[in-house]
């Protein structure tokens, strides 16, 4: 494999993200955990917010760096401690160099193989590397003569830029060559990946037994579809909040029937809605499912002896990286609630999938059999419709939701749009307007249509969807769904805006 020493770069998960779609497996270390990399083929040293002259700056041992014998690439921060451990100097500056510079390899070989003469990169750092030692070469310049990548023998490479970032017009193919630099890297598949998670999955679980929570999500499934494929004695439980879309329940059971796993439900919505019943505060409605959620679930789990999650690599990259982090809180999402926590300090919590990106999760649940509409679901909440309906929430206002939503979602497949949007669905907003229904005057609730793209549920931007399905599923909601007399498209960016409603 490729181990990335984590510096604390903000781009690190995209060397990681730009390696494995290389088609080599990545994984990200601290830089502390040197010593148990195992076997990697290649290394990458990371950018990072530090300078090297910081009393706190994050280093490295050298030699035991060296000892692996495998070509290292230092990126940024990366490049200049590789400078420094080869006796060169690294210079602070107070001036940040950020943005656009010129790529002008020296020779179009090893590292620069296949380049433009000159080509876009993205710098972002304010120290420089200054004196070079007497065997280090420049391999690239800027448009200033100024060195912005380095070699030492013939393992050692450095780069001041970012190849990972788009912005870095062939930082791939720099990736790309440094990798082939590495001898005997074997190729990253998905089916090797499955092999090695069912044996560790058997493995670890030996005779316990181990439940899951199934949710219909494209995470849960794969991980449910994944355990029953080890073979292992496994519980899968599927609580029903009744928030769900229309007639979701009785679809993710029949496709878990269809694949041959069998799981449990627990039909707990009359309990939700009791306690909903009044609650109009997303805080506090978000709260009241997310810990009703986990009383049903863990009364029906009685004591077992290990609990598999379907987190993923970003979620584990996340917490590692925010802790002790300030960033404000916007939402409480529940899948990190205190009781897991303390399962996980017992070392009771199974997490297969949490080496893997969401697309990775996607193919392996192809590769698992599962259909392919299953797996390019669209996202959707825990809290589920109570998010798409401010205020209080109650069977009635589910009901339209449900409704609407099912006539846009088959909308957006009729006319192939499905696919192409990241998320979509139709909400409720609880305000009484008039209308004309037939000859009479109606007083009634208006629906809104969101589809937003999106790459990491970061930012969103709304899709200029045809007005004909706006059209078409503007009409069909107005005729079939009662207790709507309006219809709005929601045409709000996130940020300001979020992605649901609440
Ligand atoms: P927002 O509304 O925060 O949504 O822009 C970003 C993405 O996260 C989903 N979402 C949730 N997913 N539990 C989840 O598992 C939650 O509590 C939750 N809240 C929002 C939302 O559907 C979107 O894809």
């Amino acid at each position: 494999h490729v181990a990335v020493l984590d510096f604390g770069s903000q781009y690190t998960q995209l060397i990681v993200r730009r390696v494995r779609e290389l088609g080599y497996f990545a994984k990200l270390y601290r830089p502390e955990d040197l010593s148990r990399l195992g076997e990697p083929g290649a290394i990458i040293l990371s950018g990072g917010p530090k300078s090297t002259a910081d009393a706190d700056a994050p280093d490295i041992d050298f030699a035991t760096l060296d000892n692996f014998g495998v070509p290292v690439l230092g990126v940024c921060y990366g490049m200049q401690l590789l400078n420094l451990k080869f006796g060169g100097t690294v210079e602070p500056s107070d001036r940040r160099e950020y943005g656009p510079a010129q790529l002008i390899p020296t020779e179009k070989t090893g590292l620069f193989a296949n380049l433009s003469e000159r080509s876009q990169i993205w710098m972002s750092h304010s120290d420089t590397v200054k004196n070079l030692s007497g065997e280090t070469k420049v391999l690239a310049e800027n448009q200033h003569g100024t060195p912005v990548s380095l070699g030492w023998g013939d393992r050692f490479y450095g780069i001041q830029f970012h190849p990972e970032v788009t912005h870095s017009h062939e930082g791939t193919q720099v990736l790309r060559n440094f990798l082939h630099l590495a001898k005997g890297l074997t190729e990253f598949r998905i089916e090797d990946m499955k092999r090695d998670l069912l044996a560790e999955i058997r493995e670890r679980v030996g005779d316990k037994q181990v439940v899951c929570g199934v949710s219909g999500g494209v995470d849960s499934t794969v991980l449910a579809v994944l355990l029953n494929e080890a073979g292992i004695n496994m519980r899968a439980i599927f609580v029903d909040h009744g928030l769900m879309r229309k007639d979701e329940g009785v679809e993710v059971r029949k496709n878990f029937e269809r694949m041959g796993v069998p799981i449990e439900t627990i039909d707990a919505s009359e309990l939700f809605f009791e306690r909903l019943e009044g609650v109009a505060e997303p805080e506090k409605k978000r709260e009241i499912i997310g810990n009703l959620f986990i009383d049903v679930f863990w009364e029906a789990v009685g004591n077992a002896e290990l609990l598999a999650q379907g987190t993923l690599y970003p979620d584990v990259i996340e917490s590692a990286s925010n802790e002790g982090s300030k960033a404000s809180k916007i939402k409480t999402h529940h899948n990190r609630v205190d009781r897991i926590l303390e399962l996980q300090r017992q070392g009771k919590v199974l997490e297969p999938l949490a080496e893997l990106f969401k697309d990775e999760v996607r193919e392996l649940g192809i590769s698992l059999g599962i259909q392919p509409d299953i797996v390019n679901r669209h996202p959707f909440p825990g809290p589920g419709l109570a998010v798409r309906c401010p205020g209080v929430v109650d069977r009635e206002r589910v009901r339209i939701i449900q409704d609407a939503d099912d006539i846009f979602i088959g909308k957006l497949r009729e006319h192939g749009w499905y696919d192409k949007v990241w998320q979509a669905y139709a909400c409720l907003i609880p305000v009484k307007t008039v209308g004309v229904k037939g000859d009479e005057r109606s007083y009634e609730w208006a629906v809104g249509l969101r589809a937003v793209i999106s790459e990491d549920a970061m930012t969103a931007d709304w899709v200029e969807l045809p007005y004909e399905i706006l059209r078409e599923t503007s009409h069909r909601i107005l005729n079939d769904v009662p207790g709507v007399n309006r219809v709005l498209y929601d045409v709000s960016t996130k940020p300001p805006a979020s992605i649901e409603w609440e």
